[in-house]
């Protein structure tokens, strides 16, 4: 007789039961017919990178699944291929328990929206959070279940090449995001469109040490408080379903392998009630790492132990920890709650009354990459640009004149999309050249040449961008490229450069130890500042990148974040339909030895004013200033705003009160655009040093010419607080700098006494 699938029962069993009950009552019954491998199965998570080809069953994953073996996978693409997965698993395996199939969606799945340090640089939580619901809906019809997002790490050095995929420096904002992420994603979990997002990388991977990937890192208990903790919390507390564990050590423990933190921290203070995953082969590297904590069994037994309850790739929970069980170094209740807890993910998900819940082939025909999210798309990737300078209004571009677009980025598909865009289909994007060229019409004139090599090293280039799946852009011969750019250049009214990195530069893996424009670029740069016309550079980047010299020689300077709408949001702001209006999330440096970089410093005792010469024995460079080249929250528009002086509603507060602070903000120019307000504070004397200023408000706000807006911040307690020596959460009376303005340097200040 055909047994009862696991997922039809579980619909049965929920008609008309209370939800709680329900999961709690069919994960019991499901546990205890579960035989400890299929439970250790149920921890381990497999890559699928090889069932491209091959009936589903007899590929390697399709075994496992039949033994019970394997719980999840990632790596695997296509709504079909998936659904034929997810049969063997359903209706092959004994118990029939359905897989939960995962992927890196990290800035969409076709439609790509600007890498992650672009889309914060929005300061848009709505576009932020339909951004992460338009890649949910997509990536649920073609069966994904499951995406590792967001990424949460705070960092404060750009030599990191996975400063793209993150929030930037900010605790606050980045906290915000986080939970418009985890909003966006999840929603409820009921329908197709809501997926489950996963908290990464916990903890701390941003602070590697020297921006090398990987790398140790070593920090404060107090700074882990105050600084880098507050995103994972915010995205923990807006109810993620699931967090990912970070390579590095924290405390000189792996963070895979620390119960502090993993149980501790992250369950016991958070009250995190979702599961736990390792990072890619995580446990296999621990073996290997020289943390000298063991081989396959011992690093399995604590990793389970700390509270971890899936291994991604590693299989070392399923074949080391029966082992571990019989020697008594792991207990039952410990193999029990991990798979309990994966079990309920996949019970939340709704994967038990419908496996197939995220396999509608026809959803994913009509949805992936539909007029919908690409015109919210193209809006959103408008938003994310930030215009550094505008000398002499060289922007707006004027459609009816001969441009001379020119760069490794200008007509170049396959970096189009940025890092991690495995589901990117670059042949449909249109390349800056092409959405430039539609744009103007019969009006204007684009003329395009690439005028120089992306690297000087043609290896690394090759290389590299091999590893990253992408194509390398065609090597071109330096002489003849350059005199073709110059040649249509002289041509042109106006040059526009497409330059700086390409796809593979950031992502994963990427650390630099240079962060100005490549040579080959900037050579063929300086050569076209000196035909002394408009020039602009569009600067794509995963990063803050070091835009010294441009800043001098350069009027006009775009930040540029990748998506596959860029070229046609680009005409948008290059043409003047949109104003520019992204902001900077992170600090852009004058040089590589001022990092690390951040707004939020602490004070010294010997502190030398941005700005101010030279000074020895005094806290400053020689060479640069302490400051950065852009500062946090920095961008310009096309029109100008000004700004009121900050004003208190009161000028004491009770601890457990709130105040009000407001500013008037006015568009003082002619064109409509949008202005980020933002609110920081300082508690100028508190039982620990802290820092100079903190963002802890900020309002998005559009204003026609002559317009004028009361931007209001409510000052809460909350906002006042900080982790004392003890880490105890505390508000400390006593005198608060109240400050509001378009970014973290240029801020008028109130003081608020706080009894
Ligand atoms: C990355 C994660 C990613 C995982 C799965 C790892 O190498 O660090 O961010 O989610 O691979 O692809």
């Amino acid at each position: 007789m055909k047994k009862i699938p696991a997922y039809l029962f579980a619909f049965l069993l929920s008609q008309g039961m209370n939800a709680q009950t329900d999961m709690n009552s069919y994960i019991n019954d499901l546990l205890s017919k579960m035989t400890l491998e299929e439970k250790l199965g149920q921890l381990n998570q497999l890559t699928g990178d090889d069932i491209n080809t091959g009936a589903p069953s007899q590929t390697r994953i399709g075994k496992e699944l039949i033994a019970g073996r394997v719980g999840s996978v990632l790596n695997v693409q296509g709504v079909d291929k998936i659904r034929a997965l997810q049969k063997v698993a359903v209706e092959e395996s004994r118990l029939g328990i359905p897989l939960i199939v995962g992927l890196d969606v990290i800035h969409g799945y076709e439609t790509l929206f600007p890498i992650p340090i672009g889309l914060s640089c929005t300061w848009d939580l709505a576009a932020i959070k339909q951004s992460a619901h338009i890649a949910a809906t997509e990536a649920g019809a073609n069966g994904i279940a499951w995406t590792f997002s967001p990424m949460v790490d705070i960092c404060v050095d750009p030599r990191w090449g996975r400063q793209a995929e993150g929030n930037g420096e900010d605790p606050y904002l980045g906290s915000r995001i986080a939970e418009a992420m985890i909003e966006g994603y999840q929603g409820d979990y009921s329908g197709n469109d809501n997926i489950m997002a996963c908290v990464k990388h916990f903890a701390l991977y941003g602070a590697a040490e020297s921006g090398r990937d990987y790398n140790t890192v070593d920090m404060s208990r107090l700074r882990m408080y105050n600084q880098y903790f507050a995103p994972y919390k915010a995205a923990v507390e807006a109810g993620a379903g699931s967090v990912m564990t970070s390579f590095n050590i924290v405390d000189y423990v792996p963070a895979s392998a620390n119960r502090w933190l993993m149980t501790d921290v992250l369950r016991n203070q958070w009250k995190f009630d979702g599961f736990v995953v390792t990072d890619y082969a995580t446990i296999t590297e621990m073996q290997q790492g020289g943390w000298g904590v063991g081989n396959v069994k011992s690093v399995s037994a604590r990793c389970l132990k700390a509270g971890v309850d899936m291994d991604m790739v590693s299989q070392g929970f399923v074949s080391a920890l029966s082992q571990s069980l019989n020697e008594g170094k792991v207990t039952m209740q410990e193999i029990d709650q991990a798979c309990r807890r994966v079990l309920e993910a996949k019970w939340k998900l709704g994967l038990f009354a419908d496996p197939y819940k995220y396999c509608d082939s026809k959803r994913a025909k009509s949805l992936t990459y539909c007029k919908e999210h690409r015109d919210a798309a193209r809006r959103i990737t408008a938003e994310s640009f930030v215009l550094l300078r505008n000398e002499g209004n060289v922007l707006p571009l004027d459609k009816g004149k001969k441009i001379a677009l020119i760069g490794p980025m200008a007509h170049n598909r396959d970096d189009i999309a940025g890092t991690w865009s495995f589901s990117a289909k670059p042949d449909k994007y249109k390349t800056v050249y092409e959405a430039m060229t539609e744009y103007v019409g019969k009006k204007g004139k684009v003329l395009y040449a690439q005028g120089c090599n992306l690297l000087e090293d043609a290896q690394t280039q090759q290389t590299v961008s091999q590893g990253h799946g992408v194509k390398p852009i065609p090597r071109v011969n330096d002489e003849q490229a350059m005199a073709e750019a110059l040649g249509i250049a002289r041509e042109a009214d106006v040059i526009v450069c497409a330059m700086g990195e390409c796809a593979w530069m950031s992502g994963e893996g990427t650390s630099r130890t240079e962060l100005q424009l490549p040579a080959p670029q900037r050579r063929l740069l300086e050569k076209l500042t000196q035909l002394n016309k408009p020039i602009v550079l569009l600067n794509f980047a995963g990063r803050a990148t070091i835009l010294k010299w441009e800043s001098e020689h350069v009027p006009a300077i775009m930040n540029v974040w990748f998506g596959s709408e860029c070229g046609d949001a680009l005409c948008d702001v290059l043409f003047g339909e949109t104003s520019p209006s992204g902001r900077l999330t992170i600090s852009m440096p004058h040089a590589v030895g001022q990092l690390p970089l951040y707004y939020n410093q602490l004070q010294t005792g010997r502190p030398v004013p941005d700005g101010e010469p030279f000074r020895v024995f005094a806290s400053n460079y020689i060479e640069q200033p302490n400051g950065p080249l852009y500062p946090f929250g920095y961008g310009l528009t096309y029109t100008t705003f000004q700004y009121s002086n900050v004003t208190l509603s009161q000028n004491e507060m009770a601890s457990n009160g709130t105040a009000t602070a407001t500013v008037e903000v006015s568009n003082t120019g002619s064109r409509e655009a949008s202005e980020v307000v933002q609110l920081y504070i300082r508690d100028v004397e508190a039982s620990i040093s802290r820092p100079l200023m903190e963002l802890k408000g900020f309002e998005r706000i559009t204003l026609k010419p002559g317009e004028t807006r009361k931007v209001s911040f409510t000052i809460t307690p909350e906002l006042l607080k900080f982790y004392n020596s003890e880490l105890s959460y505390v508000l400390e009376p006593g005198d608060f700098t109240i400050m509001t303005g378009p970014d973290c340097k240029h801020v008028s200040k109130a003081t608020l006494k706080v009894r």
